[in-house]
């Protein structure tokens, strides 16, 4: 399989990770995924706009320009034959030899990788809709860096996976911030609820993607913190993520949403979004 490793395309085979690397030593990396949909990338400029914006919040200097990154990532994409699937692109701060907390020098290169997965559309589940759980928000206050010390995010995902659900829905105080691996709005009195963008959360390219159909279909949305009792009286809730898209909260707990198809307003944001993807992409199939 063909993967990147630093400005090259080369066989996974061939990529070597140094034990001192800082991605593999104290998790100090960033990260995006890329969803590509008839073998183009959807939301490119969106997703290396936000990977450079990570890498600056961490002081990381990104050694290539946007343009080399694109043709990086189109190269692979092209190299990979794959036509819907998903980009994993990783950045870590390079080797720290002897092992050192502290940023090495500015002579010290990045360490970047890309790996290509071939991934479906699930049309089925946009309509049967995920389970999910409630649990406290265990992460740290950076939560707008797309950062690779996903520790939080995967402990709660886990717990989330024993109780039988997908997701975990993530609260702090009681207020609701997002999800393990996506945001989250809720629907109430047909205005759209989601957290702002700040420390607490991932400013998603998917919820800007949402928003934008939002404001074609005349649906109000609401920027502002809301507490989990607003959301169980919620009358739609929805996550959103590059690989998931606009998707229907089915269960929350023990509370079931929906049984037999997602509300009006989520159905019409899945609709507009999917417009979107073949406006960049194409023609999709489903
Ligand atoms: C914690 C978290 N929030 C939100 C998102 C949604 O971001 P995006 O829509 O850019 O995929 C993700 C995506 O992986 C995520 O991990």
């Amino acid at each position: 399989m063909k993967v990147i490793w630093n400005s090259e395309i080369v066989d996974r085979s061939e990529v070597r990770i140094d034990p001192e690397d800082r991605g593999y030593q104290f998790g100090d990396g960033i990260y995006e995924v890329i969803r590509a949909y008839n073998g183009r990338f959807f939301c490119l400029d969106e997703h290396i706009d936000r990977f450079y914006s990570s890498a600056g919040k961490i002081e990381m200097a990104v050694p290539y320009s946007r343009n080399e990154m694109k043709s990086l990532v189109n190269r692979l994409l092209e190299e990979t034959n794959i036509d819907t699937g998903n980009l994993y692109l990783q950045m870590t701060r390079g080797i720290s030899s002897p092992r050192n907390h502290m940023y090495p020098d500015a002579g010290v290169l990045p360490m970047l990788t890309g790996t290509m997965t071939a991934v479906e559309r699930d049309a089925v589940k946009q309509v049967k809709g995920i389970d999910t759980i409630v649990t406290e928000d265990i992460r740290w206050l950076k939560c707008d860096i797309k950062m690779i010390s996903l520790l939080g995010n995967i402990m709660v995902k886990h717990e989330a996976h024993k109780k039988n659900a997908e997701e975990a829905i993530l609260h702090r105080d009681g207020t609701v911030t997002e999800c393990s691996a996506s945001n989250i709005a809720i629907v109430k009195n047909g205005e759209v609820i989601t957290h702002p963008d700040g420390n607490l959360i991932l400013p998603g390219v998917t919820k800007l993607v949402w928003k934008k159909c939002a404001e074609k279909l005349d649906i109000p949305v609401v920027d502002r913190p809301f507490l989990l009792e607003e959301m169980y009286e919620a009358e739609e809730v929805f996550c959103s993520s590059t690989t998931i898209e606009v998707m229907p909260v089915r269960r929350i707990d023990e509370r079931v949403l929906f049984t037999d198809k997602p509300g009006d307003l989520t159905t019409a944001l899945q609709a507009e979004y999917l417009k979107e993807i073949e406006q960049q992409c194409g023609e999709i199939v489903i």
